[in-house]
């Protein structure tokens, strides 16, 4: 009896001192991402990114081996405060990643800035989380909405378009990019004559495009990705808009979407931080690694998710490991400049990207970069206060 009390506590104790050693105990992630619907793709190309770096960095993320809890968010807002709180009081994680979601991602934050979770946005553009609900514990890897919303703005106008209607989704990501780009369009002179909205995630477009045809404007900008975003390019060539009004999107329209739009997007306009085969070392060598991992082309996708692990190996290399130091993460990370495929970019204050975004043409399966839209694009931050 004696010898098994004394077994007991050793053991208690040797476990006590190795977890207080935070580099000693695995770091575990909760990869909260859509698994199934219209954004299951873009999911698994953020996980595919975020563990092709963790390997390539061998296996750990500062200093700390890596362990994964993975959650189908199923990009329902609905759902999402009820799985973030699973993940972090249920499973323990120590760090969260995701969503793709931005109804989704933003009630994440409001639980990350609450309990001070770290996390890291690996695709949502939501307004709040780098407005009203940014933090010091809170980064993106990705854009805000606004960001290649506000870029084909200038394009359009530079193009000598007067009057556009745009198309989205009826949510915070639509609403939002649609609203970028009429800041800049109609600052530049343009005139937004109508915006259409249809439920997320349905896929219902015929009525809208009879009423587009109808409205005859110069150009119309949309928001749509995944799924949707390969039905909605069918179904605006089937109507035969394509060759009569000029279709323009944020890249997502685009990106990842080509092959199953089966050559519908050929030639097609967008404006985003990624594009297929950027000139530059850090993109070739990620294209390489992700083909031969994956055996696929990567999207702007598995870029972010690519560049989370890297943001949060910066941050976790400043700690030791050590999750709970916030101010020190943030400080490395701020004073870091991520060398990302995009291309080298920085966080803002807000924890936002602050990066080029490229206006690109849709060349058989490929989004070729034709030029820089805009430069050193933040986004606006609108209401946070750190
Ligand atoms: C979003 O909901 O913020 C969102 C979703 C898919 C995208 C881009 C943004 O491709």
């Amino acid at each position: 009896m004696k010898l098994l009390q004394t077994t007991l506590l050793a053991a208690a104790l040797c476990s006590t001192s190795t977890l207080s050693m935070a580099e000693e105990a695995a770091l575990k992630i909760g990869l909260m991402l859509p698994a199934t619907g219209t954004y299951a793709q873009l999911g698994t190309a953020i996980e595919n990114g975020f563990k092709l770096y963790v390997n390539q960095v061998g296996g750990k993320l500062g200093g700390r081996d890596v362990e994964y809890v993975k959650l189908d968010d199923e990009s329902d807002p609905a759902k999402a405060t009820d799985n973030i709180n699973k993940l972090i009081k249920s499973d323990k994680v120590d760090v969260v990643i995701g969503t793709v979601h931005s109804g989704v991602a933003a009630a994440m934050a409001k639980v990350a800035k609450q309990t001070g979770t770290l996390l890291v946005v690996p695709n949502a553009g939501s307004a709040m989380i780098t407005g009203p609900m940014c933090a010091p514990n809170i980064f993106r890897s990705s854009f805000s909405n606004q960001q290649p919303g506000f870029a084909m703005g200038k394009v359009a106008a530079e193009k000598g378009y007067k009057k556009v209607a745009t198309i989205t989704w009826k949510y915070g990501a639509g609403e939002e990019s649609v609203g970028g780009f009429k800041e800049a369009f109609e600052a530049d002179g343009g005139e937004v004559v109508k915006e259409l909205y249809v439920p997320f995630p349905n896929v219902e477009f015929q009525a809208l495009l009879t009423e587009i045809a109808a409205l005859k404007p110069d150009a119309v900008y949309s928001f749509f990705a995944g799924a949707g975003a390969v039905k909605f390019v069918k179904d605006y060539k089937a109507a035969g808009l394509m060759d009569n009004i000029p279709l323009l999107g944020a890249g997502f329209l685009t990106d990842g979407t080509l092959k199953a739009q089966g050559g519908d997007g050929e030639g097609l306009l967008t404006t985003l931080h990624y594009a297929d085969e950027l000139d530059n070392e850090t993109d070739k060598a990620f294209r390489q690694a992700y083909n031969a991992a994956f055996d696929m082309v990567p999207d702007v996708y598995a870029v972010q998710g690519f560049d989370a692990a890297q943001i949060l190996d910066i941050g976790l290399k400043a700690t030791g490991g050590d999750v709970s130091k916030t101010a020190e993460i943030a400080a490395a990370v701020e004073s870091t400049e991520i060398d990302s495929p995009r291309g080298k970019f920085t966080l803002s204050k807000a924890h936002n990207p602050i990066q080029d975004i490229y206006l690109r043409e849709a060349k058989g399966e490929e989004n070729v970069m034709i030029g820089v839209a805009v430069e050193k694009l933040d986004d606006p931050a609108k209401g946070c206060r750190l």
